[in-house]
């Protein structure tokens, strides 16, 4: 069983990201399973609070819940054709301290996708978290991608993605996704 942890990028209640993420859920394979976090409880990275109380509860829970993970699902957004400040926020404090890195991110199998309403549907985002992710020592996956464009159309009332094409794209992306954190997991 490989176990995912979606991390969504927006804090917005009708996220376009966060309903992609529950998308994901219904679209495994079978042999995985997704739980979904979000980055509400994750406070302003401020290195005066790290080093007077060190890193904060939610943000320590939160990497426990990385390492307790066989491979991370982030789905961002785009925001002015980079990655939005409140995810970089969370990853950065994620990161810290420094030592830690190696056991939260190290080897660790990280996928991204995205949805917006521009006709790129994240690809500049998604394109921004590459030098964040080499820097943290992940394993990235890049054998198929997933960018919803136009979201505000893709997704129904009740945030599914209505169009069978997307639904396909990120059917096979899990697949491929699933598939190389199982080979990942007997290489470690
Ligand atoms: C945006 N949006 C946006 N979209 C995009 O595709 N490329 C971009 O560069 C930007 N820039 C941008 C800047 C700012 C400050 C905001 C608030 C928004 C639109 C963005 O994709 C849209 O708000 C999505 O709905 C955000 O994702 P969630 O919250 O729906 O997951």
């Amino acid at each position: 069983m490989i176990a995912i942890l979606g991390l969504s990028g927006s804090l917005r209640e009708r996220s376009f990201n966060s309903a992609l993420l529950r998308c994901a859920a219904e679209l495994l394979p079978p042999d995985a399973r997704i739980e979904l976090t979000s980055i509400r409880e994750i406070p302003l990275y401020d290195g005066d609070v790290e080093t007077r109380e060190g890193i904060p509860k939610s943000v320590q829970a939160l990497k426990e819940r990385i390492v307790a993970s066989d491979a991370l699902l982030i789905a961002t957004p785009e925001y002015n054709n980079s990655i939005p400040g409140v995810a970089k926020n969370a990853i950065d404090w994620l990161s810290r301290p420094n030592a830690d890195i190696p056991r939260v991110f190290g080897q660790r199998v990280v996928g991204v996708i995205g949805a917006s309403p521009s006709p790129r549907g994240t690809a500049l985002a998604q394109l921004a978290w590459l030098p964040v992710l080499r820097v943290l020592g992940t394993r990235p996956w890049f054998g198929a991608s997933v960018y919803v464009p136009y979201a505000q159309k893709a997704f129904d009332d009740n945030g599914e993605l209505a169009d069978e094409g997307d639904r396909e794209r990120l059917r096979r992306y899990l697949e491929g996704f699933v598939e190389y954190a199982r080979q990942m997991q007997t290489l470690t």
